[in-house]
């Protein structure tokens, strides 16, 4: 499943982020992709040597968990810390696949969703769409600055070139409580369900029926 999520960060914290941003330095992104990625990698990403690295992703990260629609959809059991990259004309990231398990901290988690958050405007760069191959066909996302989009790791993805201008982007990892995407999708759709009922009919008997095959569904279906 492949799903928006809007407004993970709003204006003033855009702004914020961009400042830091801003005062960066950027290094090769092949030094962070596997030994297949980095063939068809073409970018830039933030040196994190510096303190206040800490505070972009703090700022970025705190906002991306409360995220309702990331919370239901990703189940999160472990993110990991953001990649800041850079785009300027001629760079691009050809079709591939992340590495399937990644390491925070020396500990390892999977990657089950990536998920990328944009920090430029579509108008502040031409070309630079993110292309998914999902299994109802090519997507191309190209989205607001502060909104993101969250994707099932398993499918190839490319990053198209950045014909003119500047595309930044901090991009991410999540391994989920429930492994398998068909099982969190299903999931999802309950949850949506379960949200109109408790709002509409808190206490009617179809709305306790629908919470509670979704309580034991997470509960049936999570690893941790
Ligand atoms: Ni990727």
């Amino acid at each position: 499943m492949m799903l928006t999520l809007p407004g993970v960060l709003g204006r003033e914290q855009l702004a914020a982020a961009r400042r830091f941003i801003a005062q960066g330095t950027f290094v090769d992104g092949r030094l962070t992709a596997g030994a297949a990625a980095q063939r068809v990698k073409r970018n830039q990403e933030i040196d994190r040597r510096p303190t206040w690295i800490a505070e972009l992703d703090g700022l970025v990260m705190s906002n991306l968990v409360r995220h309702p629609a990331y919370r239901a959809a990703a189940l999160p059991l472990a993110v990991a810390t953001p990649h800041y990259a850079r785009y300027t004309a001629g760079m691009a990231y050809g079709t591939h696949l992340d590495d399937p398990i990644m390491s925070a901290d020396g500990a390892p988690y999977r990657s089950d969703i990536a998920i990328t958050l944009f920090l430029s405007e579509p108008h502040e760069y031409e070309g630079g769409e993110l292309v998914i191959d999902t299994a109802y066909g090519t997507q191309t996302v190209k989205l607001t600055a502060g909104n993101g989009v969250m994707y099932p790791a398993s499918r190839l993805h490319r990053v198209n070139a950045v014909v003119s201008g500047e595309r930044l982007v901090a991009v991410t990892w999540v391994q989920s409580m429930v492994r398998d995407p068909g099982q969190r999708e299903l999931l999802y759709d309950l949850y949506l369900a379960r949200e109109t009922l408790l709002e509409r009919a808190p206490d009617a008997p179809e709305t306790i029926r629908v919470n509670q095959a979704y309580i034991n569904l997470v509960r049936r279906w999570s690893e941790l």
